[in-house]
């Protein structure tokens, strides 16, 4: 068994059996338990989980699978049931599932009585690596990724592994967007490694996994309500976000990671014109996103409309916008300004790379 990372107050537990995860003594403090899944971990990964003794007489809730259940009326509704149950300060929500379960569960549990104590057990590539550690939680609102939320810690997080054996190809190729997000942050060394064995060989080196956590966990050690450093993990956000928001609007949402892969490309970009990113570096760095992830952008890309969003941004409280960029491997740089006529550049050079 891996030995835990920690971060803030909390633990991320490697488990090879889930019996593993039946020693924690948050059963023994919070009886009662309630588990959160959507409709495709309710199918593929709760029979696992309700093998076990401290799962026999768990209430199961389950919301519909997909982006747009991250929303207020959804929280509404899981509040509702928890009353309805009579949930109380003895329950702990266990949140079963990719990043919009964690999300919306993390929210739903911090606001619930003022706040309940919640567990991620994550089952995407990209809950692993990012979403269920690092304490955000949140929601949509008004077209507005993750608009509202709360930085708030869960008591712990346990990785099973073969949860992802089930994950569909797209959505693994969407968690492995932001290992390489990690990877550029970290060094050439770790993007090296990870280019060579591919999105398809994830599984098979759980330690590449172990690696892009342990990146996370460094940024987020130093600087956790993301008051400098931890901006840094942003890294193809901005752009992305605004990719995610509009392709929502358009009725034809793209993942969140293909967003992100494509929101690096246009941000190197930028990274290059104002920093000196590397052209060589740009050039292979961009290539291998726009190969993986190239074809998912079939939006019609209205430049307006994604800079508007990129204003809409909460990391931008100016006209200039604020963007997390890289210097070179493993040296990003945070709070650069960067005009709107170099974002429309940068919108430009990605749509015509398409
Ligand atoms: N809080 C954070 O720090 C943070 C960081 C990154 C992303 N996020 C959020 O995470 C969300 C994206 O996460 P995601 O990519 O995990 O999305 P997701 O939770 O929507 O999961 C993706 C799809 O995979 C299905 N699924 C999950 N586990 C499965 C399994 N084991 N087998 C088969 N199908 C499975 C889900 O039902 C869903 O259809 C976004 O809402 C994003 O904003 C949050
Ligand atoms: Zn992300």
């Amino acid at each position: 068994m891996q030995p835990a990372l920690t971060f803030g107050n909390y633990q991320a537990h490697f488990v090879d059996t889930l019996q593993q995860l039946e020693a924690h003594e948050v059963w023994q403090r919070q009886p009662f338990t309630i588990v959160l899944v959507d409709s495709n971990t309710r199918a593929y990964c709760l029979p696992r989980l309700m093998e076990l003794a401290v799962f026999q007489d768990a209430l199961i809730l389950e919301v519909p699978a997909g982006e747009s259940t991250k929303n207020l009326d959804m929280c509404e509704h899981i509040w509702e049931s928890l009353l309805a149950a009579k949930a109380g300060r003895d329950a702990v929500l266990v949140n079963l599932g990719g990043g919009m379960v964690s999300d919306l569960g993390g929210f739903v549990a911090g606001a619930y009585k003022r706040g309940i104590p919640f567990i991620n057990i994550p089952t995407t590539v990209l809950a692993m690596v990012d979403a269920t550690v690092g304490a955000k939680t949140g929601i949509n609102l008004g077209g507005v990724k993750n608009s509202i939320g709360l930085f708030n810690e869960p008591e712990a997080v346990f990785f099973h592994l073969p949860f992802l054996e089930t994950l569909p190809h797209e959505e693994v190729l969407s968690g492995f967007a932001e290992m390489l997000k990690h990877a550029l942050l970290s060094g050439q060394e770790h993007w090296d490694a990870l280019v060579a064995v591919g999105p398809e060989g994830i599984i098979a080196n759980p330690e590449l996994i172990i690696r892009s956590l342990k990146v996370k966990q460094a940024i987020v050690g130093q600087d956790p309500l993301e008051q400098g450093i931890r901006k840094t993990l942003n890294l193809g956000h901005t752009i992305g976000h605004a990719l995610e928001s509009e392709s929502m609007r358009l009725g034809k949402p793209l993942l969140h990671g293909h967003t992100v892969a494509l929101g690096m490309v246009a941000e190197l970009w930028l990274s290059m014109q104002i920093l000196g990113f590397p052209q060589k570096d740009f050039k292979a760095v961009s290539n291998y996103l726009l190969g993986l992830y190239g074809s998912f952008l079939n939006i019609d890309l209205s430049l307006d409309n994604l800079a508007e969003l990129v204003g809409n941004d909460k990391k931008n409280r100016s006209k200039q916008f604020s963007f997390s960029l890289l210097q070179q491997f493993g040296k990003p740089e945070y709070n650069c300004n960067v005009s709107r006529e170099q974002l429309l550049e940068a919108l430009v050079y990605l749509r015509g790379s398409l």
